[in-house]
């Protein structure tokens, strides 16, 4: 008999370096200006990482949610990080987290789906619960995104930020935080040339001319994506909906992925949920792919958004393209 997973804690880590718009054209001398970056994409600062890495800023957020929690890392069965950043290629950087955590009786892996990492890691640790392979497990999303940012081109250096978001994952006696309903996974490889870092992978190996080309950083056709990007999330939301008897009328909170705070609107509106039942973090975080999602909705619920019987619902565009949501009953 399947039994249910909850999302029982949260943890979020930004590091302390806050940078403004003015850093692109005042500091970097890019062509842009306040106006552009903040009606284009509704970012105003954004987070970079300095000394800390994934692993460090990953571990900080699931420590927070185990010490919310009043658990140790001894308690885990196992931890997923969702990152395209990772601070290794291999090993996985999850176990840093893990060493960090003093989570070893476990295991621990990485996952890379881009933005949409943390939901589709929401949906193998919540399978696990279900089926009994696991009792409790920390999905994180941290990245350094600033890693594979190109700092000359001002399409794709204005939009990200750094940052880390966990949630646990468990199985519960009573009923805890929120019920993980369903979740959906969705995939289209056709997107791969819309939005990726070409080289640094075993296709296209680290060599002088993929440097010289600056083929190691982010690429990305965004008007492109954009358009995928609401299509895609809004379909989504809609079956996750349609297939748990929900309408959306029955959102309490709607937490997008924060990649442009016109595609949030954008979704908002097709899906006829109101402005002030969206969670918007990309104004003081930028995007932080695989961390946007899982650091909104610990913000949410550290400002008391959530309540009791609230259904929550989540989703996520990136690159692949990868998409997903996930519904939560509290
Ligand atoms: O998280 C993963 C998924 N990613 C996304 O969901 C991102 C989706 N895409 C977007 O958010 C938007 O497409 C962007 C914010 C990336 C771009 O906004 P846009 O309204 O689609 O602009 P655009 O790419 O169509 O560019 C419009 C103009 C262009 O100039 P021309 O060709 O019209 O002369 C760009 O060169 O804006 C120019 N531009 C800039 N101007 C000032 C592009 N970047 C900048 C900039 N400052 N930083």
């Amino acid at each position: 008999m399947p039994r249910d997973a909850y999302l029982t804690s949260t943890g979020r880590f930004h590091p302390p370096t806050v940078v403004p718009n003015s850093h692109f054209y005042e500091t970097l001398g890019l062509e842009t200006d306040e106006e552009w970056i903040r009606s284009r994409t509704g970012v105003v600062t954004r987070h970079f990482a300095g000394d800390e890495t994934t692993g460090s800023m990953g571990l900080k957020a699931a420590q927070q949610a185990l010490d919310k929690a009043g658990l140790e890392g001894s308690d885990l069965d196992g931890i997923i990080l969702a990152s395209v950043t990772p601070d290794l290629i291999f090993p996985a950087t999850s176990g840093r987290i893990q060493t960090g955590l003093g989570a070893e009786a476990g295991w621990a892996y990485d996952t890379a789906a881009a933005c949409s990492g943390y939901v589709y890691a929401l949906g193998q640790a919540t399978a696990m619960v279900r089926s009994g392979m696991a009792d409790r497990v920390m999905v994180v999303g941290s990245e350094t995104m600033t890693a594979l940012l190109d700092f000359r081109d001002r399409t794709t250096c204005v939009l990200f930020g750094d940052g880390a978001g966990a949630t646990l994952i468990e199985a519960c006696e009573e009923p805890r935080g929120g019920r993980v309903v369903d979740v959906i996974m969705r995939t289209d490889g056709n997107g791969e040339r819309h939005l990726k870092q070409p080289a640094g992978g075993s296709e296209l190996p680290p060599s002088h001319e993929t440097v010289d080309q600056r083929l190691h950083y982010v690429k990305q056709e965004g008007r492109t994506v954009f358009k995928h990007a609401v299509t895609r999330i809004c379909e989504v939301v809609t079956q996750v909906l349609e297939r748990n008897g929900s309408t959306n009328d029955d959102i309490a909170l709607f937490v997008p992925h924060q990649a442009n705070i016109r595609i949030v609107e954008a979704c908002g509106r097709r899906l006829k949920i109101p402005p002030e039942k969206l969670v918007v973090t990309v104004d003081r975080w930028a995007n932080t792919t695989a961390a946007t999602i899982p650091t909104s909705l610990d913000l949410a619920l550290e400002e008391g958004r959530v309540k009791p019987g609230d259904k929550v619902v989540m989703a996520t565009f990136g690159a692949g393209f990868t998409w997903g949501a996930a519904l939560l009953q509290y």
